[in-house]
């Protein structure tokens, strides 16, 4: 027991387990940037195939699936309209500047929720005095926003004001899986709604590396030149996708494992002093609280844990993230509950 290490800083920590690496030993290759690897291609053809759209491309990272999409959709000088907690806005480098040479229009959103209101609103008129709007992005579920799903009249709702004015409709669906798991909406559900989705299998899905763009067959066309161009042609990359067929097929149902457990520990946390935490408010793996700073110092608070073995991270100068994943076990969350009660109540 002294000696556990509960690691909930990210959902990305996860290791390949021992059946997936054997699925990767097995895993038939050929060169993919000749479009050459049987396993790449059996990848792309069956998410493709579950999001109800004509074609997917393998990535190697979420940053370079959302970055080929918003290439493949903009022109230079255009601008993004995207919530300001957004993946997007926040830890992907400036990408959409240095990459597509477009800027990002900030909204307001509700923990990383916008509303299609909003979204019309931020659409510029046709004047040669504003930068045209090239793209709408949303993020499915909010990493920023806590783990929560976004609601899917919004979606369509906001769907409907990108169709009327003819934008296209981006999806940061890094944990797409998560949100299908919890509320029963399919993949193809989802997809109806957007011109693309990219998803990732490296978090929750627990494969080391990969992530997929999915739309149709011209805008993946271009993601595809786009991939090619930031470094992204893997060649025999099908021992990769053999992890992420493996983690679809064995890991994808179990994510509401991580759910159930990270309410467990939501509730179980959220009654002791200083913390604020509303465990209703965690839908899915990603648990975000404040604490009183008057009676609880974050960074404080953060550094006991880990002298405990419970690794986490502070999210701003109040607020404390833990994420929930395919390592947690029931009996982690036991043991980081006590070691929570031990420094609150003493
Ligand atoms: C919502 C979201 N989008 C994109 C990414 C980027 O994924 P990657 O780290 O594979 O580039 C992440 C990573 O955590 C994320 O949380």
């Amino acid at each position: 027991m002294k000696n556990r290490i509960v690691d909930l800083r990210s959902d990305t920590l996860t290791r390949p387990t021992a059946e997936m690496r054997e699925a990767m030993m097995k895993a038939e290759v050929g060169d993919d940037v000749f479009g050459e690897d049987p396993t790449i291609n059996r990848l792309q053809e069956t998410v493709a195939e579950l999001c109800g759209k004509e074609a997917a491309l393998f990535v190697t990272s979420g940053v370079q699936g959302n970055q080929v999409s918003i290439n493949a959709h903009t022109n230079p000088g255009q601008e993004i309209i995207v919530d300001k907690n957004a993946h997007i806005v926040n830890y992907e480098s400036g990408a959409p500047a240095l990459l597509a040479g477009v800027q990002v229009h900030p909204l307001d959103g509700n923990n990383g929720i916008i509303t299609a209101e909003q979204v019309e609103a931020a659409i510029r008129p046709t004047d040669d005095h504003y930068p045209q709007t090239g793209l709408i992005c949303l993020e499915n579920t909010h990493n920023r926003g806590g783990g929560n799903i976004f609601p899917l009249d919004e979606i369509q709702r906001i769907s409907a004001v990108a169709r009327k004015y003819q934008l296209p409709l981006h999806l940061d669906g890094a944990r797409l899986w998560n949100a299908s798991i919890e509320t029963g909406i399919s993949l193809k559900e989802y997809g109806q709604y957007f011109d693309s989705m990219m998803m990732c299998f490296s978090k929750g899905l627990g494969a080391p590396v990969g992530s997929i763009v999915v739309g149709s067959r011209e805008f993946i066309r271009k993601a595809h030149f786009y991939r090619k161009a930031y470094g992204g042609g893997i060649r025999q990359g099908g021992i990769l996708a053999a992890a992420a067929l493996y983690a679809l097929e064995h890991h994808w149902p179990r994510l509401k494992d991580d759910h159930r457990r990270a309410r467990i520990l939501a509730t179980e946390i959220a009654s002791l002093p200083g913390i604020l935490l509303d465990p209703e408010s965690v839908q899915t793996n990603i648990i975000i609280f404040e604490v009183e700073p008057e009676k609880v110092e974050a960074e404080d608070l953060v550094r006991q844990l880990g002298e405990r073995g419970v690794l986490c991270f502070t999210f701003g100068p109040t607020k404390i993230r833990l994420v929930t994943h395919l390592e947690i076990t029931d009996e982690d969350v036991e043991y980081t509950v006590e070691v929570f009660q031990k420094i609150l109540k003493e």
